[in-house]
This record gives structure tokens, sequence and C-alpha cells, in this order.
């Protein structure tokens, strides 16, 4: 107990940002997909614990204003896998998030726009679980896996069929993995991010009509940051969610729970990119 009070007490004069006191000193931690967007954000948020933090991608991040060491890693080939993880050192963390979608209807999506989807969110991420789990496995016989799947791993958003179908895949992966590898020691869970601001869903949020529609749907009236989407994946790759394995965590501010949307234009008003209840608003 004592030990536990010292350390939230070190934890905390640490990382003053850190509210929720996670500590991942000593840990080594891989992201991949972790130059842009959602990934960036967890790298960020995973050093701001303390961890030792390799970011694998395809692009060099433009700056890193936080320590973390980039190894250049197309996830696609297992052989660029192999030759990161042997410079990372066998991971104690794992957050499989490359990934990407490309927008079609079902008569255009084509076989390559299938074929480079699969290969990257589904046959990428099967490849980068099965190399970090036999690494955990052979050295520490414990770890934390996150995979990045999505609201649309469950629901049927229109052109977009082969980014739903790899997205629905990844939850296969999820529940098998997490079967599998619980007797070892190591937690496999996934997030479920909703509509959150990337270089990938820019442009939606660059439309006032279209995210004044989607976010009507939205119990909390906007969309995520990518931040809110590191916040939950860091909780589950931490000793803070130590009984947790084959979980989903949806961080999509209520969109799942809600079949019709609550915002009505007679209570509230949309404006910054956020519907407020109009008692609120003025
Ligand atoms: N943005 C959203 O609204 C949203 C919602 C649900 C799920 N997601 C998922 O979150 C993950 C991250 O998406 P994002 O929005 O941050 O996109 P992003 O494009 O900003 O980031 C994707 C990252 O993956 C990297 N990458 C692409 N191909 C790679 C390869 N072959 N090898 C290594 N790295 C590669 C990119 O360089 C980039 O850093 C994806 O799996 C995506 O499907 C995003």
């Amino acid at each position: 107990m004592q030990n536990q009070e010292a350390l939230t007490q070190d934890t905390a004069s640490r990382y003053p940002g850190n509210p929720m006191q996670i500590s991942l000193t000593g840990k080594t931690a891989v992201v991949t997909g972790g130059a842009h967007g959602i990934g960036r954000a967890m790298a960020r948020c995973l050093a701001s614990c303390g961890a030792n933090v390799f970011v694998f991608d395809i692009d060099a991040p433009s700056s890193l204003d936080f320590p973390a060491q980039h190894i250049p890693c197309d996830v696609t080939s297992r052989n660029s896998l192999n030759v990161a993880f042997n410079s990372s050192g066998p991971p104690d963390i794992l957050l499989i998030n490359a990934g990407t979608g490309i927008v079609k209807p079902l008569a255009e999506t084509t076989r390559d726009v299938w074929d480079k989807t699969i290969s990257l969110n589904l046959t990428a991420a099967f490849e980068t679980l099965q190399e970090g789990a036999a690494r955990m496995k052979a050295n520490k016989k414990a770890g934390a896996i996150v995979l990045t799947a999505s609201t649309n791993s469950y629901d049927g958003e229109e052109n977009l069929i082969a980014y739903n179908a790899t997205k629905a895949g990844v939850l296969g992966l999820l529940h098998t993995a997490a079967n599998e590898l619980g007797p070892y020691g190591i937690r496999v869970n996934a997030v479920n991010p909703g509509l959150i601001r990337t270089r990938l869903t820019q442009a939606a949020f660059d439309s006032e009509p279209v995210i004044k529609d989607y976010f009507r749907a939205i119990p909390m009236g906007r969309g995520g940051e990518p931040e809110e989407v590191a916040k939950a994946a860091v909780f589950l790759a931490s000793d803070w969610a130590s009984y947790i394995t084959g979980a989903t965590l949806l961080v999509d501010g209520g969109q799942m729970c809600c079949k019709f949307g609550p915002w009505k234009d007679n209570e509230a008003e949309f404006a910054n990119s956020q519907w407020r209840r109009l008692t609120e608003a003025n």
C-alpha cells in the first residue's frame, strides 16, 4: 500500500498533465501509425505517462515535441515489421493503430481498393499482433495490446464497404487474441472511435452542413479529438485496466447509443462545430 502511495505521488509530481496518474515508467510501448492523427496522440499520451515510446510509421512525423523514437516501417510488409520490432525490442504495450479509409460506393469499390484496405487495416493488424504477441510471450510473459477498431465495426456507414469489413474483422482479431493470450498475462482490447478530427476526416470537419447533420445524432453534439481516443487507449494499456481483456471501448460521444439524435432546431443551435442547448448558448 505504501508503495502504491509513493508511486502515485511520484507520478503526480512528474506528470502534472496526467490526471489519472497512470505510470508507464520502464515500459516499452510501440504505436503503429503514430506519425499522424490518433496514433500521434497515443504516442504523446504514452510518453507523458513515462513509457519508452516507439512509433512505427511509413511516414516521418513532422516534428516530435515529446520523447519518442520514429522507426520507419511499412506495416504491410512482414519484413519491415520484423526489422522495426528488432529495433524497439519486445514491447510491453502495443497499440495497433495504422489504418486508412477509402470512400467508395459498393459499385465503385474495385478489387484494388478492397485489397489496399484489407492489406493495411486487417492483414497488417493481424501480422503486427502476431509479431508483437510472440515477442511479449518470449520475453516478459505479460503485456497489453490495444487495437484501433471503429464505430464502423458495428454499423454500415455508406460508401465504406471495404473499411467497414476490415473494422468488423478487427473485432475477430480482438476476441480470438484475447482468448489465446490471456493465459500468458497478455490483455487485448480495442478502442472504437467515432468521427475524430484527423487528416483522414478533415474534409468532413471543414464542411459545416456535413458536420451539423452528422453531430445532430451525437449526444455530446460534437466530433472527437485524437487525444480523447488516446486517453482511452492508454487507460486500456495500463494497469488501471488490469482485469479488462477482450473488451471494446466506444469513444464516440454517445453516437452508438443514439437512434434518432437528441439535437432539435427549436431547442439548440449549431455554432463553432458543436451543438449547444439554446438556454446555454445564449
Ligand atoms: N479519424 C477517425 O474518425 C477514425 C474513426 C475510427 C477509427 N479510426 C482509425 O484510427 C486509426 C488512425 O486513423 P487516423 O484518423 O489517425 O488517420 P491518419 O491518416 O491521421 O493516421 C494514420 C497513420 O497510419 C500511418 N500509415 C499508413 N499506412 C501505413 C503503413 N503501411 N505502415 C505504417 N504506417 C502507416 C500514416 O502514416 C499515419 O501516421 C485508423 O486505424 C483508422 O481507421 C479513425
